[in-house]
C-alpha cells in the first residue's frame, strides 16, 4: 500500500496522520450522528455566519465565502427534503455537512474551517438549540396558562373542599386550586427565561481551547446568530455545559408541577371522587372492563417526571469531575437535552388539551364540601372574634359540635342551636353565617 492509499482508508477530516480505519465498533461509539443531526440548521446557521465573518475580515476572498454560503444553503435545501444522507462514518452533523460541502464545491469547503474548531463549534450550536428549545416551552407554558386562567374565572365562585394530608381542610374555590398551578407554571416560565440568559453568549471563536491567531471578530458573529455577547473565557466556552444542566432542570421542575396536577386529575377523576371528567378525546378504555375510562395522559405526564429527573442527573454526572477544556464526555449532553425537551413539550400539550376538554362537576365537589366540616374552622374563628374564646379553647368546643354532627350524622349547618348550645352556652343564631360552605 503507498502512503497515499493508506491515507484514503483514513478519516478524511484528519487521515494526514492515520493509516488505518477506526473499529467498526470504534466508529459506533464515537458517532453522535444518530442524535446530533436534530442541529442541521443551527450548525448551518453557525457556518454561514463564520464564513461571512472570515470574509469580512480578509481570511478568505468573498467568492470563496459566496460559494461556501450557497453550498450551505443547498445542503439545507437537501436535508429539508430528505435527500441528505447523513453517514455514520462522518461521526456528527458538523463533518458530515462539511464532508458534504466539500462534495458540493471542492477544495474551497476546506476553509470554512479556519479559525474555527468543531469544539466552539458544537457549542455554539447547542447553545442556539438550547435557546429555541427555551422559547418554543416558554410560549407553549403561556397557552396552558391561558387555558388555566379562563378556567379560573369560571369557576371563582364553585365551591370545593381544600385539602391537607388528602383529607378535606377548608372549603376553597375551584379557581383557587387551579390559581396556584397558574403561579407554579408562572415560575417555571420565568425560570426558563432567566436561564436563556446564561445560555445566551456565543463560544465560536474559542477555537479548540486557546482562541485563534487568526484575525477573527466574535462580535460580529455572536450579534449575527442572535447572542448577547460573545462568551469570555475560550476554555470555558467549549467546556461549559451548565446552560445545558439549567435546561433540565427547569424542564424537571416544569415537569414536577405537572405531575402534581396531572396527581390531582388522577384522583379527581375517580368515581370516588367525581370531582372531573376527562372527554374522550383525553382518556382510554380498558379491553376487560367496559365501565372504565382511564386518565392515561394524566399518568403520562406524571410518568414522565421520571425521564426528566434522570436526564439532569445524566448530565450532571457527565460533567462532574471533567477537567478543562473539551473532552469527548461532552458529546454525551445533547441526547438527554433533546429528550426533555421532547417530554416536556408533550406533557405541557397534553395537560393543556385535558384541561382545556374536561368538565368539572361543581355540584360533587360542593357535595363533598358539606360532606367534610370544612367548616371547622370558620366555626371555630367565629367563637374566637365574637366570643373572646383563646383560640384553643375554640378549638376544643368545635371539636365537640362536629363529634356531634358527626353522631346525628348531618351536616355542621343543620345542627340545631340549641344542640350547640348544650356544648357552649354563648353561641347565638349568627354562628349559622360560618358554617356553610357558600358564603351567605
Ligand atoms: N461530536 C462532537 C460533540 O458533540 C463534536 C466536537 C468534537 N470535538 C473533538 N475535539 N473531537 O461533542
Amino acid at each position: 500500500m503507498t502512503q497515499n492509499s493508506k491515507s484514503q482508508n483514513a478519516n478524511q477530516m484528519w487521515g494526514g496522520r492515520f493509516e488505518e480505519k477506526p473499529s467498526d465498533i470504534m466508529e459506533q461509539i464515537n458517532a453522535s450522528i444518530g442524535v446530533d443531526k436534530r442541529m442541521w440548521r443551527q450548525d448551518i446557521r453557525g457556518s454561514i455566519a463564520h464564513a461571512t465573518m472570515l470574509s469580512k475580515q480578509g481570511i478568505i476572498s468573498k467568492d470563496e465565502a459566496v460559494e461556501i454560503v450557497n453550498g450551505l444553503n443547498a445542503i439545507a435545501e437537501e436535508i429539508k427534503s430528505g435527500q441528505f444522507e447523513f453517514k455514520t462514518s462522518l461521526e456528527d452533523i458538523h463533518m458530515n455537512i462539511e464532508a458534504r460541502l466539500r462534495e458540493m464545491i471542492g477544495d474551497t469547503a476546506g476553509k470554512l474551517h479556519t479559525a474555527r474548531s468543531r469544539n466552539d463549534q458544537v457549542a455554539t450550536d447547542f447553545r442556539m438549540w438550547v435557546r429555541d428549545a427555551i422559547d418554543e416551552v416558554a410560549h407553549q407554558i403561556e397557552d396552558l396558562q391561558d387555558v388555566l386562567s379562563d378556567l379560573c374565572e369560571k369557576h371563582k365562585d364553585d365551591v370545593m373542599p381544600g385539602f391537607t394530608h388528602l383529607q378535606a381542610a377548608q372549603p376553597i374555590t375551584l379557581a383557587l386550586h387551579l390559581e396556584a398551578y397558574s403561579r407554579m407554571l408562572h415560575r417555571d416560565r420565568s425560570r426558563f427565561l432567566d436561564a436563556r440568559k446564561r445560555v445566551n453568549t456565543c463560544p465560536l471563536g474559542s477555537a479548540a481551547l486557546a482562541g485563534t491567531p487568526y484575525p477573527i471578530d466574535r462580535e460580529f458573529t455572536a450579534e449575527k446568530l442572535g447572542f448577547d455577547r460573545p462568551t469570555e473565557n475560550t476554555m470555558d466556552g467549549v467546556s461549559a455545559r451548565d446552560f445545558a444542566n439549567e435546561f433540565l432542570f427547569c424542564a424537571a421542575q416544569c415537569g414536577l408541577h405537572l405531575s402534581r396536577l396531572a396527581e390531582e386529575i388522577i384522583i379527581w377523576a375517580t368515581p370516588q371522587f367525581n370531582f372531573i371528567q376527562l372527554s374522550d378525546a383525553w382518556s382510554t378504555g380498558s379491553s376487560i372492563m367496559p365501565q372504565k375510562k382511564n386518565p392515561d395522559a394524566a399518568e403520562l405526564v406524571r410518568g414522565k417526571t421520571g425521564r426528566l429527573n434522570g436526564n439532569l442527573i445524566q448530565m450532571m454526572t457527565v460533567l462532574k469531575g471533567l477537567p478543562l477544556a473539551y473532552n469527548k464526555d461532552l458529546q454525551e449532553d445533547k441526547e438527554s437535552v433533546f429528550d426533555s425537551f421532547d417530554t416536556i413539550s408533550l406533557c405541557i400539550q397534553a395537560m393543556k388539551g385535558m384541561l382545556e376538554s374536561a368538565k368539572f362537576n361543581t355540584e360533587a365537589m360542593l357535595n363533598s364540601a358539606e360532606m367534610g366540616y370544612t367548616t371547622a374552622t370558620a366555626l371555630a374563628d367565629w367563637l374566637v372574634m365574637n366570643l373572646g374564646l383563646p383560640f384553643r379553647d375554640a378549638h376544643h368546643v368545635t371539636g365537640a359540635i362536629v363529634k356531634m354532627a358527626e353522631n346525628k350524622g348531618c351536616k355542621l349547618d343543620e345542627l340545631p342551636l340549641a344542640d350547640m348550645q348544650a356544648i357552649y352556652a354563648d353561641i347565638s343564631e349568627d354562628i349559622y353565617s360560618v358554617l356553610s360552605v357558600k358564603k351567605k
